[in-house]
């Protein structure tokens, strides 16, 4: 990788990835390595997959992409499906590449409606690689710390008068971007009268809804989305990763009355990659094999069998502070200082042919495989995790 300029804030470890087939991926040394990081938690159907690969063959000899002046019905399509999936019916779709710029143009949907470009969102929350999302400066967001809430005995019945809702300037606030998993905070859910407190009194003062399903979306929590998780209704629905299958295409959804409110004030919004044929024959692809498959239920089932499996293994080491899941999401946090005892035991998985995620900072590991995998394959991978927490407590 001498030309390449490496940025990514993971270090390299397998350099030379010559094959990849479901969960698994193979170097040019002819070692196999499960993937239970999903790529960047991409893949939810795996890696190579056939009926993908088909769609993309069979498009690319159609049209892939289109203009500002033309499109494709294979895109309307597309925006059928991810309406259908997202409840949001009636609503519009925009298609793009990456997560960040579905979050970005749902930011700057939401700053044309309301006229207002200051926004709410989880203090623990990732929301993008650039735009104000990324820098999450103080005339643009309001960062609510939820860090006391985890804890509050009265989480059920979140009070709306609590003195952590009185430090939200709700009427100079344009929305709410919700991230339901936390990317950041590893699979931290917040408790949902906290979220449903929090969108009331958004609604209240006539701000959006906008809900980050880059991650948690397309199935990964075991249910279509993160905020099905919770009883809300969003305006504005971005996601991406899992939506393409290791093809780069990501979906605002936006809901009728957004989208009305979109057009009256001629929102604006331009990129050369938009709305692509390419892209929206395999995001129809992708929800069509989930649906074929029901992966979203064998998402939720076979991540609650994981979890318990893990619980159990996690129980017998001190060094394990907390595991926490929903789905095929799991963040397991280590006590310890910096990064260890994590980076250690992701070297150690990586050694024995498994790659995890390794959360830098968080002294945690992420565990997001394929949604497609199998039960076999999972044994082998809590069996391979034993045997390191094993050794690592030995020392
Ligand atoms: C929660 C969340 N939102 C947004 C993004 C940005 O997506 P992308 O990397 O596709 O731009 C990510 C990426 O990891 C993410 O985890």
């Amino acid at each position: 990788m001498k030309n390449i300029l490496w940025c990514t804030g993971h270090s390299l470890k397998v350099p030379d990835v010559v094959k990849a087939e479901g969960c698994f991926i193979y170097d040019n040394q002819g070692n196999r390595y499960m993937d239970l990081e999903s790529g960047v938690w991409v893949v939810p159907l795996g890696h190579n997959h056939s009926a993908i690969n088909q769609a993309i063959i069979d498009q690319l000899s159609k049209v892939t992409h289109c203009g500002y002046y033309n499109s494709s019905s294979v895109v309307d399509k597309a925006a059928r499906v991810v309406l259908d999936i997202t409840g949001l019916e009636k609503g519009r779709c925009i298609f793009l590449c990456s997560g960040s710029e579905a979050v970005e143009c749902g930011i700057q949907a939401i700053h044309t409606i309301t006229g207002k470009t200051r926004l709410l969102c989880l203090h623990d929350s990732f929301l993008g690689s650039y735009g104000s999302a990324s820098k999450k400066q103080h005339e643009e967001w309001c960062l609510l710390d939820w860090t006391e809430c985890r804890s509050c005995s009265r989480n059920e019945h979140c009070d709306p008068d609590c003195q952590v809702f009185s430090t939200i300037p709700f009427e100079e606030l344009g929305g709410f971007v919700f991230e339901p998993g936390s990317a950041s905070g590893l699979v931290r859910f917040p408790p949902p009268a906290l979220v449903e407190n929090l969108v009331r009194k958004i609604k209240s003062n006539n701000g959006l809804i906008l809900v980050n399903e880059v991650t948690t979306g397309v199935g990964r929590s075991g249910m279509w989305f993160g905020y099905n998780h919770y009883q809300l209704i969003p305006d504005l629905v971005a996601m991406g990763k899992g939506l393409g299958n290791g093809y780069p295409v990501s979906a605002l959804a936006i809901s009728l009355d957004t989208a009305r409110m979109l057009e009256e004030k001629s929102f604006y919004y331009q990129q050369s990659h938009q709305n692509d044929a390419l892209g929206c024959r395999v995001v129809l692809e992708v929800i069509n094999q989930l649906n074929k498959g029901s992966l979203v239920q064998r998402c939720a089932d076979l991540g609650s069998e994981l979890f318990a499996k893990l619980e159990k293994i996690c129980r017998k080491y001190d060094f394990v502070r907390e595991i926490r899941g929903k789905g095929l999401m799991i963040a397991i946090e280590f006590a310890g200082s910096g990064d260890q005892p994590a980076a250690d035991i992701h070297d150690q998985l990586i050694n024995k042919g498994f790659i995890v995620s390794l959360r830098r900072g968080h002294n945690s590991l992420r565990i997001d495989p394929p949604l497609i995998i199998e039960k076999e394959h999972l044994a082998d991978f809590t069996a391979g995790l034993d045997e390191v927490l094993s050794c690592k407590a030995a020392i």
